[in-house]
């Protein structure tokens, strides 16, 4: 068909409009996504204790475990969720570097080849989202998958898909070790439970009710609860609020020991990163009272591990808390 030239340019000018004003808008969500991601306080993943994380990540089990959980487990779980459907779209709320995301990611893609996935990464770190991305860069398969990511704490996405009005629903969410650093984490259970599409489930992997760290974080509630994590809970406190808002759900327990023979050596630099982490700590011994230190020790050795072979095994298990849309 042959327009005349005027409305030819006309139609142009429209075009490179709309195409203008698409870029500032894209420019105007990524100004916003900054500034909030700027203005929410530090994580407790920066500095020396995401290098404790780290350290911590390599010398326990916990990846391992949590995939060996979700190659057995969740299988059948991925295929219920996908029935009936062609595309499973997926929500990670406080990924870290997204191990656990790409294998549960990958897991999906082999099990369900027909089914076209999209992810949708919530992360505040920037440090550990920067890693994320160079696991997608340096894996094929994750590469076919789009990913948008949302450098921002789960309240600040909160606020981002209120603000916006358009709601992206899911069929699988998951919140793996991450409950520990939002304040009011029953709320928080409540909007993303909302956000899932009907037949598709919420995944919180957590410490286990009774584990090590439990006893470790009730016990020295007051000293510990002082920085990034105001108020520790374990799986069983999760429990009772999904009983309280009616959620249901299935658990399974995943158990695991970590090593912690080296945190009772003093000068081990090694074992003072770990019980630096593991109690929050810029430095265990500087910033603790002796009383505290020895108080601390001794619960480690006594309360929240077993001996075997002349090792200190700290109860590492953790709780996997399945809830239904
Ligand atoms: C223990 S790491 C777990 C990371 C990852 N899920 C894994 O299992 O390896 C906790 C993660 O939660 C993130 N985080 C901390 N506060 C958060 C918040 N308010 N909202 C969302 N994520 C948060 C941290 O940046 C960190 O990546």
């Amino acid at each position: 068909m042959f327009l005349p030239v005027r409305t030819c340019s006309f139609v142009r000018l429209i075009v490179d409009f709309a195409a203008l004003l698409n870029t500032f808008l894209i420019l105007i969500i990524c100004l916003d996504q900054q500034a909030a991601a700027m203005s929410e306080k530090p994580t407790a993943y920066e500095g020396r204790n995401l290098l404790g994380f780290q350290f911590y990540l390599k010398h326990s089990e916990e990846h391992k475990v949590i995939q060996g959980f979700v190659d057995r487990v969740l299988p059948g779980v991925f295929k219920r969720i996908a029935q009936g459907k062609s595309q499973m779209d997926i929500l990670g709320v406080g990924s870290g570097g997204g191990e656990i995301d790409a294998h549960i990611l990958s897991v999906i893609g082999s099990e369900l080849p027909a089914i076209s996935l999209s992810a949708d990464i919530v992360e505040p770190s920037m440090e550990l989202s920067d890693n994320f991305k160079a696991l997608v860069r340096r894996t094929p398969s994750l590469q076919k998958i789009p990913i948008s990511w949302h450098t921002v704490t789960c309240e600040g996405f909160e606020k981002q898909v209120k603000d916006n009005g358009n709601v992206k629903r899911f069929d699988l969410i998951h919140m793996i070790q991450m409950l520990y650093y939002v304040k009011d984490y029953p709320r928080m259970i409540q909007f993303f439970h909302s956000l899932l599409k009907d037949n598709s489930k919420l995944l919180i992997v957590h410490e286990g009710a009774g584990s090590g760290w439990d006893i470790l974080w009730k016990t020295y509630r007051a000293e510990l609860c002082t920085k990034t994590v105001s108020d520790y809970m374990s799986a069983g406190d999760i429990k009772v609020h999904l009983n309280q808002l009616g959620l249901r759900y299935e658990e399974h327990l995943i158990s695991s020991t970590m090593d912690i023979t080296a945190c009772f050596t003093k000068g081990d630099e090694m074992g003072e990163l770990l019980l630096d982490f593991m109690t929050e700590q810029d430095h265990f011994y500087q910033s603790l009272t002796p009383d505290l230190q020895t108080g601390i020790l001794d619960l480690l050795r006594n309360k929240c591990s077993t001996e075997k072979n002349g090792r200190i095994l700290f109860d590492n298990s953790l709780c996997c808390l399945l809830v239904y849309s």
